[in-house]
């Protein structure tokens, strides 16, 4: 039997965020430019993006460019950038073929236009899709997205809309940028590196994290599957211990 077809569906995540890291090495590897890494890192999408909707994942967000990208060669972002509107939009019939919506959290009033308007024109025309919600995160992360919740929550207190006393969890996930999005149950991050990169940092604060030594370009559906299997393996305590886990079964 496949690792696909060992997974209990019922206890799949809902939401499945992926740190995508390897692409630059995958192409050193090769003795290619970082771009021709990330130009295979966009099968990796397409394939891992199909397997999500497949098995049934209702949300899965990719961490496509941070903030802290910007201190890259300036050709390397103009490559990531036209790649960006090349993909976006040659992908978009397999968008909705899937019944994918896109959406993308970050900020990207700073992206160049063309980005902003491919990115605008597929969550448009993806926005009735139900099968698989697709969230990109672009020049996303977390400390610009919390610090802009703080300046919003704060400017709400001096118009009177909330009160200091209405600030909690709920609250403040609604200042977030995935505000309406359940927080991933899964982090999966490829490459070997075991860190967060300024991702999501709220949203995960349960979240179980899966480390791949697979570079992006070569992350296939069976390395997707492994990860869930790996998830479904886990014991999810949440403060409890296990014999309580036991008795409430
Ligand atoms: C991830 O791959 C893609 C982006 C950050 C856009 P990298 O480009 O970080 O690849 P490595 O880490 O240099 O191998
Ligand atoms: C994190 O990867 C950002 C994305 C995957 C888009 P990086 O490769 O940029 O992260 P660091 O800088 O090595 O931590
Ligand atoms: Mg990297």
């Amino acid at each position: 039997m496949s690792i696909a077809e060992q997974l209990n569906k019922e206890k799949l995540p809902k939401h499945v965020a992926v740190i995508m890291d390897g692409n630059g090495r995958w192409a050193r590897k090769r003795g290619s430019a970082r771009i021709f890494g990330h130009k295979n890192g966009v099968k990796a999408v397409r394939e891992i993006t199909t397997a999500a909707a497949e098995i049934g994942i209702n949300y899965l967000t990719l961490y496509a460019f941070s903030t802290e990208n910007w201190s890259r060669p300036q050709n390397e972002i103009n490559a990531l950038m036209s790649l960006l509107v090349s993909t976006i939009a040659s992908e978009t019939k397999t968008l909705m073929k899937n019944d994918v919506k896109l959406s993308f959290i970050g900020c990207i009033e700073n992206l160049p236009l063309k980005v902003q308007e491919e990115l605008i024109a597929c969550t448009k025309q993806t926005s009735q899709n139900k099968r698989l919600n697709l969230i990109l995160a672009l020049n996303y992360s977390s400390r610009w997205e919390i610090t802009k919740a703080i300046k919003t929550i704060a400017q709400d207190i001096c118009d009177n809309k909330i009160d200091t006393a209405d600030i909690n969890d709920q609250l403040i996930c609604k200042y977030l940028e995935t505000k309406n999005i359940p927080d991933p149950e899964l982090l999966i991050r490829t490459s070997g590196e075991k860190r967060l990169s300024n991702f999501l940092l709220w949203q995960i604060a349960y979240a179980e994290l899966y480390f791949s030594e697979v570079l992006w370009p070569d992350f296939r559906k069976e390395n997707f599957y492994e990860a869930l299997w790996d998830f479904q393996n886990r014991e999810r305590r949440f403060g409890k211990t296990s014999d309580q886990l036991i008795l409430n079964k």
